[in-house]
C-alpha cells in the first residue's frame, strides 16, 4: 500500500480509528483497574449513581423528544447543564476511578442500545469511551488531592468544583482533539462554540449544582441526588418557557411586518433582503454569531414602527408633504418602543433601529447623530436598507442597475453613510455575495 493509499485510508476511516483508539485506552485502563483488584462491584453508591443517571438523562432525552415534536425548529433552548454531567462528577468524587469511569457507558446503555445496531453506532461508542475516560481522570485527580489534603467538607467544596471544571476543560480539550483529528484544522465555530459565554455560564452553572449536590450528599446521603436534581430540572423548564415566551413575542412581530410589507407590492420581502445585507457586512466585520443573529433580527424588523403611521402616508404614491413627512419620521422611534418590550433587545436591536435613518454627517433623524456616535450596527443597517431599495422598483421610478446604486454609495461616502462600510459594501458587491 502507498503513502498516499494509506493517508487517504486513515482520512475515510478517521472517526473509526480515532473511536477504536479511544476504546482501547478505555478497555486498557478497565483492564488495570480490575487487575489491582479496584473494581468493587459490590458497593452500592455505583448501581444508585447508575440507576440515576439512566433515570435524568432518560428524563431528558423525552424531554428534548417531546421539545422536536411539538415545536419543531427554533425553539431550542439553551440547556444549561446537563444532568448527566454532574452525576458524573459526583460518581468521580464518590467511588472509586474505575467504577466511576463505568458509569457514563452503563448509564446510557438502556437509553441508547438501539444507536448501537444503526449506522450512528460510532457516536455512542465515543461519547461513552470518552466521558468514561474523561470521568476516570476527574476522579483520579480529585482522589488524589483528597488523600494530601484531608476530606472535611470545605476542602470537599473546593475540590468538587475544581472536579467540575477539571471535567469540562478535558471534555473540550478532547472535542478539539477530536475535530482536529477527523478534519485536520479547527474551525472558528469551534472555538466559538467552547469559548463562549454560555460555554462558561454552563461550566459555572455546573459546578455550583454539583457543588449543592455534594455538600447534601454529605449529610442526607443519596437522596440527595433526586431530591436536586428535580428541582434543576423545574428550574431548566421555566427556563425553557421563558425563551419559548420570547421567541412567540419576536415571531409575532414578524407576522406583523410581514403584513405591513405586503400591503405595498413594493417593500414586500424588504426587511429580509435587509436582514441578509446586514449579515453579510457583519460576517466581514468578524462579528460573532451571536451579534450577526440579532443584526438579521434588526434587518428584518427596522420599520416595524411603520406600523404607528396612517396607511394613507404609507401607501400614497406621490411625494409625501411636509407634515406627512414629520409623521413618517416617527417611525424608528416607534419602532424602539416596540421592541424594547422584548427586554433583551433594549439595549441592542431596539437602540439600533432607533437609529437607523441616522446619517455619517449628522443631517440624519431622530437625533443627528454623527460618525461614530451612531452605533455601528445602524449604521450597517442603513447602507443595506438604502441600497436595497435603490435596486428595487419604487412607485415613483424604476429600479437602479448595481452599477448605478454603487456610483451613489461611492458618492454618498462620508456623507450618508460610513466610508469604512462603503468599502465593504462595494467588495461584497463586486465578489458577487449580493
Ligand atoms: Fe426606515
Amino acid at each position: 500500500m502507498s503513502l498516499t493509499k494509506l493517508k487517504s485510508f486513515f482520512k475515510r476511516h478517521s472517526f473509526f480509528l480515532y473511536t477504536f483508539s479511544l476504546w482501547t485506552i478505555y478497555m486498557v485502563l478497565v483492564f488495570i483497574e480490575w487487575k489491582h483488584g479496584r473494581l468493587d462491584f459490590k458497593d452500592v453508591n455505583f448501581y444508585v449513581l447508575l440507576l440515576f443517571f439512566t433515570f435524568f438523562e432518560g428524563m431528558a432525552v423525552s424531554f428534548e423528544l417531546f421539545v422536536a415534536r411539538k415545536f419543531e425548529k427554533d425553539t431550542r433552548t439553551e440547556i444549561m447543564f446537563s444532568t448527566g454531567v454532574i452525576i458524573n462528577v459526583l460518581a468521580a468524587a464518590v467511588l472509586r476511578p474505575g467504577m466511576a469511569m463505568l458509569i457514563p457507558f452503563f448509564g446510557y446503555l438502556p437509553l441508547k442500545y438501539k444507536v448501537l445496531f444503526s449506522e450512528k453506532y460510532l457516536y455512542f461508542l465515543y461519547n461513552s469511551a470518552s466521558l468514561g475516560i474523561i470521568t476516570y481522570l476527574t476522579s483520579i485527580l480529585l482522589h488524589f488531592t483528597f488523600n494530601a489534603l484531608g476530606d472535611n467538607i470545605l476542602v470537599s467544596t473546593i475540590f468538587i468544583t475544581s472536579g467540575s471544571i477539571l471535567y469540562f476543560a478535558l471534555n473540550i480539550l478532547l472535542s478539539i482533539f477530536f475535530v482536529f483529528a477527523i478534519y485536520g484544522k479547527i474551525s472558528k465555530d469551534l472555538v466559538e462554540l467552547v469559548t463562549s459565554e454560555g460555554k462558561l455560564f454552563n461550566v459555572f452553572a455546573t459546578s455550583l449544582n454539583t457543588l449543592i449536590i455534594y455538600v447534601l450528599y454529605s449529610y442526607i446521603g443519596i437522596f440527595a441526588i433526586p431530591l436536586s436534581l428535580f428541582t434543576f430540572i423545574t428550574i431548566q423548564l421555566s427556563n425553557y418557557y421563558a425563551t419559548k415566551y420570547r421567541n412567540a413575542k419576536i415571531e409575532l412581530l414578524m407576522a406583523l411586518i410581514k403584513s405591513l410589507e405586503e400591503k405595498d407590492p413594493y417593500t414586500a420581502g424588504h426587511g429580509e433582503m435587509v436582514a441578509e445585507i446586514s449579515s453579510k457586512i457583519a460576517e466581514k466585520l468578524d462579528f460573532q454569531k451571536k451579534e450577526i443573529e440579532l443584526i438579521k433580527i434588526a434587518g428584518v424588523l427596522h420599520d416595524i414602527g411603520k406600523i404607528g403611521i396612517p396607511d394613507i402616508i404609507i401607501l400614497k404614491k406621490d411625494k409625501l408633504t411636509e407634515e406627512e413627512y414629520m409623521i413618517m419620521k416617527e417611525h424608528p422611534k416607534k419602532g424602539f418602543e416596540i421592541l424594547k418590550q422584548i427586554n433583551e433587545f433594549e439595549e441592542t436591536v431596539a437602540k439600533w433601529v432607533l437609529y437607523h435613518h441616522e446619517r455619517w454627517d449628522g443631517k440624519g433623524y431622530p437625533e443627528g447623530l454623527k460618525g461614530e456616535e451612531i452605533p455601528l450596527e445602524s449604521r450597517i443597517i442603513t447602507i443595506a436598507d438604502v441600497y436595497h431599495a435603490l435596486i428595487s422598483d419604487r412607485p415613483y421610478r424604476k429600479a437602479l442597475s448595481k452599477e448605478e446604486a454603487v456610483k451613489i454609495l461611492k458618492e454618498e461616502s462620508g456623507k450618508f453613510f460610513d466610508p469604512k462600510l462603503v468599502e465593504i459594501m462595494l467588495d461584497l458587491i463586486k465578489g458577487g455575495k449580493i
